[in-house]
């Protein structure tokens, strides 16, 4: 099974998890996208749900697609958030921010009573790490923050290559208008502390740790869909 229908499964299979009439958040990414593309003939048939989108991006597909939308200003508390990630540990802690969008995507999740995380197999680790991890970053004093962020790296024994991100020859802006940088620490032992040492840092908008928000994941493999945590 190549990539795609394994983003295609798992989206099928987190379908079985929205009900007619939630709230739901909608993450960014390309399994969140499958699921966009899943969910939006449900919509046409008549299931009355609505979505809160966690970019710009996703935003455009459901309105392409026909899938309602609505703002946190008009539903802050949401039923579900279905989103992927850029990994998974064995306590359903992730890391997220691959495509740029950790920022309303936690803001998001957070609002929501329940996470359900989508991804295939590849996504599940012992460890949080391997995956550069990505802070979002104010454009105000970026090299202090950078500085700031390898030292709060260092205290944890944390080091590794910490890059602005780039797109083509300029940074990476955000939908909040902010930078991205990309902490290749490896292995993280303690996401906690690292995700309190990066929480303390002013320059610091928000980090892809996202711990104690995902309550079920869904892996798609090529002999079918593994959950972690709540059913
Ligand atoms: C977007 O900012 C990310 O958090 C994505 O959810 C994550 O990168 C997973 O993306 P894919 O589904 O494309 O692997």
């Amino acid at each position: 099974m190549d990539a795609a229908a394994m983003k295609d499964e798992v989206a099928r299979a987190a379908l079985a998890h929205v009900e007619p009439g939630m709230r739901l958040g909608i993450g960014t990414g390309s399994t969140a996208e499958a699921f966009i593309r899943v969910l939006a003939p449900k919509v046409r048939e008549g299931m009355r749900i609505v979505g809160v989108p966690t970019s710009e991006r996703t935003a455009k597909l459901c309105a392409e697609l026909g899938v309602p939308l609505a703002t946190l200003e008009d539903l802050p508390e949401l039923d579900l958030t279905i989103d992927g990630a850029d990994e998974v540990d064995p306590r359903l802690r992730l890391v997220k921010g691959g495509g740029g969008a950790l920022l309303r995507e936690k803001i998001v999740a957070a609002a929501s009573s329940r996470m359900l995380v989508i991804a295939d197999r590849t996504k599940k680790v012992e460890h949080l790490g391997a995956f550069p991890l990505p802070i979002e970053v104010n454009g105000f004093g970026l090299l202090s923050t950078t500085l700031a962020i390898e030292r709060a790296g260092t205290m944890l024994g944390l080091t590794g290559p910490i890059q602005l991100r780039m797109a083509g020859d300029k940074p990476f802006i955000t939908d909040g208008g902010h930078l991205v940088i990309d902490a290749s620490f490896g292995l993280i032992p303690d996401p906690e502390a690292l995700s309190a040492a990066l929480h303390a840092i002013p320059g610091v908008v928000e980090h892809g740790l996202f711990l104690g928000l995902a309550t079920s994941v869904l892996l798609a493999g090529p002999d079918g869909i593994e959950r972690l945590g709540a059913a």
